[in-house]
C-alpha cells in the first residue's frame, strides 16, 4: 500500500464530501503532501493554503472541514493545525505495510524500473598506465562503483568505463629506459614498481645526458607511427599495469564494461577536429589550434598543440562522440576529482558549441582530496599510500580485532576481508563527495562509531536474532510495533526507496552510507528497548519480522555502496 497515494485519494473524497467538488486531482493532492520534520506532527502533512482560492475559504477553515470529513481505516486520525492537515497513520497498519513491503521484495526492496530504456555511461577509476594505484584513485573508484550499482538497482542500463590514462610522451621515455636498462623478467615480476624505477632513472640520467630525451621522443613517435616493437612493449606495459590494478579491483569487488582509454581514441580524433573546423570553431593561435571560450569566461580549449600533438581534451571530445554513437547514452557521468573542474566545463561547452545534443547529459561528478592521517599526499615528495597496501593493512587490523573479540568465529579470513575493505570504502563514502577526506584508522575501524564495522555488526546482530527466533508459527501482532523505537525503524525503512532516487539525482552515495548508520542506530535502540525472543508469540513474530526487514534493508544499503554484510562477526 502506498500511503501517500491512499491519503491523496482520501483527501479528494473528503473535499468532495465537504465542498461538493474538487478542482485538484488525487495526484495533485499527492504532490502537496509533506513529511513533517517531527513525527509528533503526523506521518504526513498537507498545507491547505493552495486550496483557499478554489474553495473560497481560509486555509484554517479548509483544514478543519477536511479533518472532520476524512475517514479511512488506515488512518488513526487527521488533525487540523493552523491551516495544515496532519495525518496520523494507524500504527499497526503502517508497520504491517512497510515490513511486508520489505519481506515481499525478497532482498530487492527499493529497487525499481524508473530507468528502464535509459543508458548511463559512468567514467570512473580511470587509472594511469605505469603508475601505482594509490589512494588518490580510491574515491573515483568507489563513488563510480556505488553510482553504477544504484543506477542498476533502479533499472538503468549501465556502462562502466575505465578511461585509462594510456597516452603521453612519458611512454616513449619508458620504452627508451626499458631498452637500455630493463629486463623482461624483472618488470614482469616487479610490475608497476619496476616501471616507475625505470622512469625515475631515465629522468635522472637525462639531466646529465639530454640526448636521452631524443631517444624518448623517437620511441614515442614510434608508438604513434604504429611501429611493431614500440607497440608491443607499450601494450605489455599496459598489461602489467592492469594485472596489478586487477588485484585491487578484485579486493574491492569492482568491475568495468570497457577499458577504452585515451589511446583508444588515436584514430577517432580526426573526424572531431574536422567537425570543429567545419563549424568554424577551430582557430589558430600561435601555431596551436584552439576553441575560444572567452565568451563563457574560460580559457581556450586547446585541441592541437603547435607541433600537431593532440591533448587530453582532444581525446575526451572524441570519447564523448564515440560514447554517444556506441551507447546512445542519456547521461554520461565523469567521476573525477575537482582539480579537473575546468577541464570538464570546457569539454562540455565545446560539445555544446558543436551542437551535440548529448552534451546536456554529460555531468562532472567531482569530489575532494584524500589525505592520510593528517598528511597530504604528494607523488612528487614521495608521500604516497598505495591502495593495495591500505586495504591489506585494514584487513590485517580487522583480523586482529576479530581474533580478540570473536576468537571462535568461522571463516575469520573472509570476514576480516569484508570488514577491512568495508571500513575503507565506508569511510570514503561517508561525507558529501566534495569534501576533502582525512583517512584515520581509529575512525574507520571503530566498532562504535559511524563506520562500516558498526553497521555490519548491527546486521550480524539482526542475523543472530533471526537464528535464535527460528520458525515463526504465530500471526504477527503489528500493534506491538506501535512504540516510538519500532516506529522510527519503520519510518526510516519507508523512506529508503525515495532516498535512493534522491541520492542518484545528486550523485551522492553518501546519502546511502548515512542512511545505513541511521537505520543501524534506530534498530539498536529498538533492540535495547524491547524484548524480542522471549516476548509473547504474536508480539515476537512482529518484532522478528521488523528485524528481518531492518536486516534486509541494511544489507541492501551496504550492497549499493559496494560493501558486504556478513551474517556473523
Ligand atoms: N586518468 C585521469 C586521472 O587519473 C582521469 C581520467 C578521467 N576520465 C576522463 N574521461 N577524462 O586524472
Amino acid at each position: 500500500m502506498d500511503f501517500k497515494q491512499a491519503i491523496a485519494q482520501s483527501v479528494l473524497d473528503a473535499v468532495i464530501k465537504a465542498f461538493g467538488e474538487s478542482s485538484l486531482t488525487a495526484p495533485e493532492y499527492e504532490a502537496l503532501l509533506e513529511l513533517p520534520p517531527d513525527p509528533a506532527m503526523g506521518d504526513y502533512a498537507m498545507p491547505c493554503f493552495k486550496l483557499a482560492k478554489s474553495l473560497r475559504k481560509p486555509p484554517v477553515a479548509i483544514a478543519e472541514a477536511l479533518a472532520a470529513a476524512i475517514d479511512a481505516d488506515y488512518l488513526d486520525r487527521a488533525e487540523a493545525v493552523k491551516g495544515y492537515l496532519n495525518f496520523y497513520l494507524d500504527r499497526a497498519t503502517y508497520a504491517r505495510n512497510i515490513v511486508n513491503a520489505v519481506l515481499d521484495a525478497n532482498g530487492r526492496y527499493g529497487s525499481s524500473n524508473i530507468g528502464e530504456g535509459k543508458t548511463i555511461v559512468i567514467d570512473y577509476s580511470s587509472i594511469n598506465i605505469a603508475k601505482r594505484f594509490h589512494i588518490g584513485h580510491l574515491s573515483t573508484t568507489m563513488l563510480g562503483n556505488a553510482l553504477y550499482r544504484m543506477y542498476k538497482y533502479t533499472g538503468y542500463n549501465c556502462v562502466g568505463v575505465n578511461h585509462l590514462g594510456d597516452w603521453g610522451t612519458q611512454f616513449g621515455k619508458m620504452i627508451a629506459a626499458y631498452k637500455r636498462w630493463g629486463d623482461k623478467e624483472t618488470v614482469q615480476n616487479g610490475g608497476v614498481d619496476e616501471m616507475v624505477k625505470l622512469y625515475v632513472r631515465f629522468n635522472n640520467e637525462a639531466k646529465e645526458n639530454p640526448a636521452l630525451n631524443d631517444e624518448g621522443r623517437a620511441w614515442f613517435k614510434a608508438i604513434e607511427d604504429g611501429d611493431e616493437e614500440a607497440l608491443s612493449i607499450f601494450n605489455w606495459f599496459k598489461e602489467v599495469t592492469l594485472k596489478d590494478a586487477e588485484r585491487v579491483y578484485d579486493i574491492l569487488g569492482v568491475t568495468f564494461d570497457s577499458y577504452a582509454g585515451e589511446s583508444f581514441y588515436n584514430d577517432k580524433m580526426q573526424p572531431v577536429i574536422d567537425e570543429l573546423a567545419e563549424k568554424g570553431l577551430l582557430i589558430e593561435d600561435q601555431g596551436a589550434k584552439i576553441v575560444d571560450l572567452k565568451d563563457y569566461g574560460m580559457p581556450p580549449a586547446i585541441i592541437l598543440r603547435s607541433d600537431g600533438a593532440t591533448l587530453y581534451a582532444t581525446r575526451d571530445l572524441a570519447a564523448i562522440r564515440y560514447r554517444r554513437d556506441t551507447y546512445n547514452f542519456d547521461k554520461c557521468l565523469y567521476v573525477v576529482a575537482y582539480q579537473q573542474d575546468l577541464h570538464f566545463r570546457q569539454l562540455f561547452k565545446v560539445a555544446e558549441l558543436l551542437g551535440w545534443d548529448c552534451a546536456k547529459g554529460c555531468e562532472h561528478v567531482n569530489f575532494g582530496m584524500v589525505s592520510y592521517e593528517g598528511q597530504s599526499l604528494s607523488t612528487r615528495e614521495g608521500r604516497v599510500v598505495y591502495l593495495e597496501d591500505l586495504l591489506n593493512t585494514s584487513i590485517e587490523k580487522a583480523r586482529a580485532i576479530i581474533d580478540e573479540k570473536s576468537p571462535d568465529l568461522e571463516n575469520k579470513d573472509e570476514i576480516a576481508r569484508q570488514i577491512g575493505v568495508g571500513a575503507v570504502v565506508f569511510f570514503d563514502l561517508y561525507n558529501n563527495r566534495i569534501k576533502d577526506i582525512d583517512f584515520h584508522w581509529d575512525r574507520a575501524l571503530n566498532f562504535d562509531g559511524e563506520t562500516a564495522p558498526y553497521v555490519m555488526y548491527t546486521h550480524a546482530r539482526c542475523a543472530s536474532v533471526l537464528r535464535k527466533a527460528g520458525e515463526l508459527t504465530d500471526e504477527p501482532d503489528y500493534s506491538a510495533l506501535s512504540d516510538p523505537d519500532a516506529q522510527n525503524v519503520i519510518r526510516l525503512i519507508e523512506q529508503f526507496p525515495e532516498l535512493i532516487v534522491e541520492a542518484l539525482n545528486r550523485s551522492e552515495p553518501s546519502m546511502i552510507t548515512r542512511f545505513s548508520v541511521d537505520l543501524a542506530q534506530a534498530y539498536n535502540k529498538f533492540y535495547y528497548e524491547n524484548r524480542i525472543i522471549d516476548a509473547p508469540p504474536a508480539v515476537r513474530a512482529a518484532r522478528v519480522n521488523l528485524t528481518k526487514a531492518a536486516k534486509s534493508t541494511i544489507a541492501i544499503a551496504l550492497d549499493l555502496i559496494g560493501i558486504a554484510a556478513p551474517e556473523r562477526m
